[in-house]
C-alpha cells in the first residue's frame, strides 16, 4: 500500500477485527512510536497511552462503553445513510470486551472549561493527530482500530478503574485494536469530494 492508498482506505474497522488473535506488545509499541511523531502545540507531546489487555478490565471498560453508546443512540434519530454505521457500531459495542487490546489515548491536563478558542483547539488538536497516526500505523501493518468516544460519558469511572488521575489527565479516545481479518475494503469512501467542501478566496467562493 502506498501512502495515498493507506490514507484513503483507513476506516473505522469494527466487524473485521479479529477477536481471536492476540496483539503483541511489541507491535503496539511500534505503532505508538509512529503515533508520537505527530505534531502538538509548542511540541508539548501531551499524549499518554494506556493499553488494556487483561480480560476482566476490558469487560469493565466495555460495560461503561455500552452504557455510553446506548445513551448516545437513544438521543438521536439516525439518517438513513447512517444506519449501516450504527449497525456496525452496535456490533463493536457488543463485542468490545473481546477485542484483544483497548488503547486509551489520554492528554495531560484538563480541557479549558472556559477560555479562548486557541487553548481549546490546542488541547484537543495536540492529541488527535497522534491518535490518527496510530490508527494509520496499525492499518499499515495489517492491524486495525476504531476511534471511539462513547465511554467518555463515564470517564471518571474509567479513570478510577485504571488509576488515572482524573484532575491531571483527560481521556480523549478509546481505540479497540486487533489484527484485521481478511476481507474486502469497505465499499465507497462515503465522503463528499473536496471540491464540494472547498471555497476559494472567500467563504462560498468558487
Ligand atoms: C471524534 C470521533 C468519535 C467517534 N466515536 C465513535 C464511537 O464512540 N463509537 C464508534 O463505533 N465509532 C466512533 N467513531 C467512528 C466514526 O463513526 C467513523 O469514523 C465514521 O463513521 C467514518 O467511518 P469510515 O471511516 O469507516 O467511513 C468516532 C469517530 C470520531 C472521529
Amino acid at each position: 500500500m502506498n501512502s495515498t492508498e493507506l490514507l484513503r482506505t483507513t476506516r473505522a474497522f469494527r466487524r473485521r477485527l479479529d477477536l481471536t488473535r492476540p496483539v503483541d506488545r511489541a507491535e503496539l509499541l511500534d505503532c505508538l512510536d509512529t503515533a508520537v511523531h505527530a505534531p502538538s502545540g509548542t511540541n508539548r507531546q501531551p499524549w499518554r497511552f494506556l493499553v488494556v489487555q487483561e480480560p476482566g478490565t476490558r469487560q469493565q471498560i466495555a460495560d461503561y462503553y455500552r452504557k455510553g453508546f446506548a445513551a448516545y443512540l437513544s438521543a438521536r434519530i439516525p439518517r438513513p445513510d447512517q444506519l449501516g454505521d450504527l449497525a456496525s457500531g452496535r456490533y463493536l459495542a457488543e463485542h468490545l470486551h473481546e477485542v484483544p487490546a483497548l488503547v486509551l489515548a489520554c492528554a495531560l491536563g484538563r480541557p479549558p472549561a472556559t477560555g479562548s478558542a486557541p487553548h481549546l483547539a490546542s488541547f484537543y488538536g495536540s492529541i488527535y493527530p497522534a491518535v490518527w497516526n496510530f490508527l494509520l500505523a496499525l492499518h499499515d501493518r495489517g492491524l486495525g482500530g476504531t476511534m471511539t468516544t462513547a465511554h467518555l460519558a463515564y470517564e471518571r469511572e474509567v479513570a478510577e478503574l485504571l488509576d488515572i488521575p482524573f484532575d491531571e489527565v483527560t481521556q480523549v479516545a478509546l481505540l479497540p485494536v486487533a489484527h484485521l481479518r481478511p476481507g474486502p475494503p469497505k465499499q465507497g469512501a462515503r465522503r463528499r469530494p473536496a471540491s464540494e467542501v472547498t471555497a476559494w478566496e472567500r467563504w462560498g467562493g468558487a
